[in-house]
């Protein structure tokens, strides 16, 4: 028996990265997987490749959640994964004395916005099954302050705590309706292409990135991906409200600095 049989998951931000790792992890245990994200070209390759559907949904755009709840109004599972640093746009100064209101803004209303939406949603659309799961990929910048970038700490913070106002609500409400997130530390993948650049540095901003990592390296996305596996089927029934780290040791001591 697969882990995630007969249960319909959807995954933001899929098209690339941990969330399309999570996709494939959840399709190869038998998940129905609902592919989105708003790189429609990127994100049909992947639904196509695991044999899933696609759908279109920008997380920060209210509309596109109620024409997804529409089109989809029971689902089992919901990973909010989509996000971004705020980097992507090319606007390279997010620092608390300097970034801008609208940068700032941008950050929130994927990350912090779009989890928000992401949670309303699945709760009615869980609801209708009498059980789900909630996984919010916050990140371990949502437990440590980040000096250069600011608004992606201060809205993945918000995402670890929204987290458990929500497992309280279901729990409170007698719904079976689980919300957890989880918090990566460096994981390779497209998110990180801004900062590392091309070039002959790139091996030594790499290797800098992981220093102060007690396992030296950085995380991949499918370990990211199983983490969610488990998150999303009945073996972790009894889970809510909790957070989870996978950052290679990094905050479990306090000689590993965060950095910068
Ligand atoms: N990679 C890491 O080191 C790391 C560490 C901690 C947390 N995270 C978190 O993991 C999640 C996935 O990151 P990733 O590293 O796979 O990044 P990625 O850039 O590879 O993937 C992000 C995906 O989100 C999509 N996206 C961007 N804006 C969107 C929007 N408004 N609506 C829907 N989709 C949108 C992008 O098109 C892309 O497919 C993010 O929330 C990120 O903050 C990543």
């Amino acid at each position: 028996m697969q882990r995630l049989e007969n249960k319909t998951a959807l995954i933001t931000g899929a098209a690339s990265g941990i969330g399309k790792a999570i996709a494939k992890a959840f399709a190869n245990e038998g998940a129905n997987v609902i592919v989105t994200d708003i790189d429609d070209a990127q994100g049909k390759d992947t639904a196509d490749s695991i044999g899933a559907r696609y759908e279109h949904l920008d997380v920060s755009d209210e509309a596109d959640w109620l024409r997804i709840a529409a089109a989809i109004p029971a689902l089992d599972v919901l990973v909010n994964n989509a996000g971004i640093t705020g980097f992507e746009s090319g606007e390279m100064v997010h620092d608390p004395e300097n970034a801008s209101l609208s940068a700032w803004r941008a950050v929130h209303a994927v990350n912090l916005d779009g989890t928000f939406l992401g949670c309303r949603y699945a709760i009615g659309a869980m609801k209708q099954k009498g059980a789900g799961s909630i996984i919010n990929i916050s990140s371990r910048s949502g437990l440590v302050g980040i000096p250069g970038a600011a608004a992606y700490a201060s809205s993945k913070a918000a995402i670890r705590n929204h987290s458990k106002s929500v497992a309280l609500y279901c729990a409170q409400n007698g719904w079976n309706i689980r919300c957890n997130s989880v918090h990566p530390a460096a994981i390779l993948t497209p998110i990180w292409e801004p900062m590392l650049g091309d070039g002959p540095d790139r091996d030594t901003r790499m290797a800098a990135l992981v220093a102060d990592t007690p396992m030296k390296r950085f995380g991949m996305p499918e370990e990211v991906a199983a983490i969610c596996v488990m998150l999303a089927g009945d073996e972790a029934a009894y889970m809510t409200g909790a957070e989870l780290t996978l950052d290679g040791g990094l905050l479990a001591g306090s000689a590993a600095s965060p950095g910068s």
